[in-house]
């Protein structure tokens, strides 16, 4: 754990329109640990998460990811918007994988991850094929690199859509509902996936409703409700004692 955290949010606000989604998230994610994010349908779990990518930006407070503002420069007092290839450099240090997994349809497993290195980075395809191999492996994908998308099942394609995340080497991995699309017999190899990436030290957020995942790998848990972090600690402690009675009643219909 380094002194700076990762990702910090301090009086975080984010409005559509009339709609205020975010009132003022403060939260802290430190180096190397696994943050779980929780609550109900519609608090703003992942427009935090899109925030943080800055996919949206937000409208009030400040939140940083390794010590640099998301989206603007500070000069003094001042807060400059950055360019739009600034930006884009921000987001290459992120992964993130969602619900959905947004494979390329017309690529095959390999080729899907190869892609951004390649792409983006200006990577050689030999240097990028040897990652996406390694990765493919280690998400136990070895004997499926050659194949497309329509010829996996929901999990496999999920792994490949966190190995691909994974080949730009991010120092941050935003994960929201990544196993909640999947028939529950594949999800448990999505969650070994995690946990070996868990204990490799990468720092996750991950967005849940599989409680005891957040309970064996999480060390930090936060539950929100309508736009604010409602109450945060260790999972055990969350989930094992809540204190407030909105988290009790989110966690009586979800455990
Ligand atoms: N692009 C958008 N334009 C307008 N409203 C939006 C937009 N994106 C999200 N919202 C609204 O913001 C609120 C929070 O949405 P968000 O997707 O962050 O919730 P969530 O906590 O991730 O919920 P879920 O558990 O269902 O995924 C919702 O009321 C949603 O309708
Ligand atoms: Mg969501």
């Amino acid at each position: 754990m380094t002194g700076q955290p990762m990702v910090k949010a301090e009086g975080v606000h984010k409005s559509y329109g009339a709609a205020h989604i975010l009132r003022g998230i403060d939260l802290e994610v430190r180096s190397g640990e696994v943050f779980c994010l929780v609550g109900p349908s519609g608090s703003g779990k992942s427009t935090f998460l899109r925030c943080i990518n800055h996919l949206e930006r937000i409208d009030g407070g400040r939140l940083s990811v390794d010590g640099r503002l998301v989206g603007y420069r500070q000069q003094g007092e001042r807060l400059y918007e950055l360019k739009d290839s600034e930006v884009a450099a921000q987001r290459r240090d992120i992964g993130m994988v969602f619900q959905r997994f947004n494979l390329f349809p017309h690529m095959t497993a390999l080729a899907n991850v190869m892609e951004a290195p390649v792409q983006v980075k200006g990577e050689t395809k030999a240097v990028a094929r040897e990652r996406a191999q390694r990765l493919l492996d280690r998400v136990g994908l070895s004997d499926r690199m050659h194949n497309y998308p329509s010829q996996l099942s929901g999990g496999q394609q999920q792994r490949v859509a966190i190995a691909r995340a994974l080949a730009m080497e991010p120092k941050l991995m935003l994960f929201d509902e990544p196993t909640s699309a999947l028939d529950p017999e594949l999800v448990g190899d999505v969650l070994d996936v995690m946990r070996d990436l868990a204990e490799s030290g990468m720092t996750m957020i991950v967005v849940t409703h599989e409680m005891g995942f957040a309970r064996e790998v999480g060390d930090s848990l936060v539950f929100m409700d309508g736009g604010v972090v409602v109450e945060s600690g260790h999972p055990r402690d969350v989930l094992g004692n809540p204190q407030h009675d909105r988290t009790k009643a989110f966690l009586s219909k979800v455990l």
